[in-house]
């Protein structure tokens, strides 16, 4: 049996446009520089990570959707910037050491089983080097869950949404509505509370966890939509900073 996210994201995602914001938010707190490489795991179109190549960061970019890589590697080339990207799934991701920070952005995190997903982060917390800084991004359990949508209807796009306390998991079916007939699509998506999420960085290594609410900068708190979590891989005793 397939699982949801081999076909979700070719028939139903929907791309947003302008995300130069989102770049900006983790240029901060990432605090990224010029010349420091990146992992965009995954990276999708890369939309948000041009930006940060824009500034003079060296991307690479990974993600299973084949056409969403070709889209970003023919983005990169028309603007001449250098980006690295690779058609792989998350949980065979396999660097040492090589970044200045990874990131897994935009609801991108809790596709998998629990261990799997912690297997993610692990994983992503070796590709960076001592000192570098790792960054998950999510939809704030306790805003989701208070404001829940169980259905939508916006133009052929109907979901149909429930929580489940016993997976933690939100579990959704999108059907597109098309000309010849109904598309439809499931997700399911483990969403972590900031306390899980500490637990998650520590077991990865990772240390000095922010979390953050918004990429516009809010704090979190119980409005906050995102809960966006950062963490260090420490340096070693006579590493040099
Ligand atoms: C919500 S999109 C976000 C993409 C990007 N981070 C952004 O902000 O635009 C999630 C992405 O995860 C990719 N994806 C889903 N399952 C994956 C897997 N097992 N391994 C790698 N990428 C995966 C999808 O192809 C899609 O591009």
């Amino acid at each position: 049996v397939a699982e949801w996210f081999e076909t979700f994201f070719d028939e139903v995602w929907i791309r947003r446009a302008d995300r130069a914001a989102e770049a900006e938010f983790l240029r901060r707190v990432l605090h990224l520089r010029a010349g420091d490489r990146l992992l965009d795991a995954p990276c999708g179109d890369a939309a948000v990570s041009i930006h940060l190549a824009r500034r003079g960061m060296l991307v690479t970019g990974v993600d299973r959707l084949a056409s969403a890589i070709a889209q970003a590697r023919g983005a990169f080339a028309a603007q001449g910037l250098p980006g690295e990207f690779e058609v792989a799934d998350l949980r065979a991701l396999d660097f040492t050491g090589y970044f200045a920070a990874a990131f897994n952005w935009y609801g991108s995190f809790g596709y998998f089983s629990d261990d799997e997903n912690a297997d993610v982060l692990r994983r992503m917390a070796r590709a960076v080097r001592p000192g570098g800084r790792v960054l998950v991004d999510q939809p704030n359990r306790e805003w989701m869950l208070r404001g829940w949508i169980r259905h939508s209807r916006k133009g052929d796009l109907e979901i149909d949404s429930r929580w489940s306390p016993r997976e933690q998991r939100a579990v959704s079916r999108w059907r597109l509505h098309g000309p010849t007939g109904v598309r439809e699509c499931r997700s399911s998506i483990r969403i972590y509370t900031p306390a899980q999420f500490r637990s998650l960085f520590a077991a990865a290594g990772l240390v000095d966890v922010e979390v953050h609410g918004h990429w516009d900068g809010r704090p979190h708190g119980r409005r906050s939509p995102r809960t966006i979590v950062v963490g260090t891989r420490p340096r070693g005793r006579g590493e040099t900073p």
